[in-house]
């Protein structure tokens, strides 16, 4: 093997980003690295990232759907990655497979790379599924005072809010219904998959907020359209990809690309 080898690993992978980002970062450091997509049939991924750290291979990226079963296949996890009950990046440390959560970090950096203030912040998370849950802990760390979890299902906010209210002491978190949505945030954020299936979130007029951000990219959102018309700042989230691919990367070659070096290759 000539170099460091990282790999990003999913089905389907195709559509990942990740390889670029990574090389693009690579470059700009001064390293030395190959990273490269790896397909997994559902019934091989535990065998795949196996084989991978087995050949040598320095860490990998996990995507979707393999997050859950990174986390249970790890001898070890960081506190994040407890949290968050998935794992988007693996590598071995004195013989054991460690699993970390980046995707929270990654949110956190793009929204202060904004230059939006997170510390004493109020913060509406609408959408109460895995990534939701991968940003409380990461927010609540970076200075969020409270968060307010709104969702389509309550009972999957509620159930959120029991499981994390213990982990983030100095931040409240209470859930409640989209319709029930009103009052005043800093930031709202748009972490349901409804932009991604062309679905319309529809936000209620006693709702306000000074910036809005939107977890999906490369879609038009009617998040980000109401945000616009209510005057909020918004923007996207290929800033919370590239965030996360930052982590990781600073994780395993220890050092730190520029976020905002990056947005252009949106
Ligand atoms: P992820 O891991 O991306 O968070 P998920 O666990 O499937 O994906 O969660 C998707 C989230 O988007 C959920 O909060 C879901 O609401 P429900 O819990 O009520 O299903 C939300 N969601 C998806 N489509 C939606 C829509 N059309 N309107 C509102 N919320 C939607």
């Amino acid at each position: 093997m000539t170099c460091k080898q990282f790999a990003v690993i999913g089905n389907p992978i195709e559509q990942s980003r990740s390889p670029e980002l990574h090389h693009a970062f690579a470059a700009k450091m001064g390293i030395e690295l190959q990273y490269h997509k790896r397909f997994a049939e559902l019934d091989a991924f535990e065998d795949s990232v196996r084989s991978f750290f087995a050949e040598g291979g320095m860490g990998m990226n996990v995507t979707v759907p393999f997050k859950e079963r990174a986390f249970v296949m790890c001898d070890e996890r960081t506190t994040r990655a407890n949290i968050a009950k998935a794992v988007n990046t693996l590598y071995m440390q004195d013989g054991k497979l460690v699993g970390d959560n980046t995707d929270g970090q990654g949110l956190v950096a793009a929204i202060q790379a904004l230059g939006w203030n997170l510390n004493k912040a109020k913060v509406l998370i609408i959408g109460a599924g895995g990534a939701t849950r991968g940003v409380i802990y990461p927010l609540a760390q970076a200075g969020v005072i409270q968060i307010d979890i709104a969702n389509r299902t309550l009972s999957r906010a509620e159930q959120l809010v029991d499981d994390l209210v213990t982990e983030v002491p100095n931040c409240t978190l209470k859930a409640c219904t989209l319709e029930a949505m009103s009052g005043h945030y800093d930031i709202v954020i748009n972490a349901t998959s409804a932009s991604l299936s062309g679905d319309a979130l529809v936000l209620p007029d006693s709702l306000n907020f000074n910036y809005a951000y939107e977890m999906a990219y490369g879609k038009v959102s009617s998040f980000l359209e109401q945000a616009k018309l209510r005057g909020a700042q918004s923007a996207e989230g290929f800033g919370m990809l590239v965030g996360q691919a930052i982590e990781s990367f600073r994780i395993w070659n220890g050092v730190e690309p520029v976020l905002t070096d990056f947005l252009s290759l949106e």
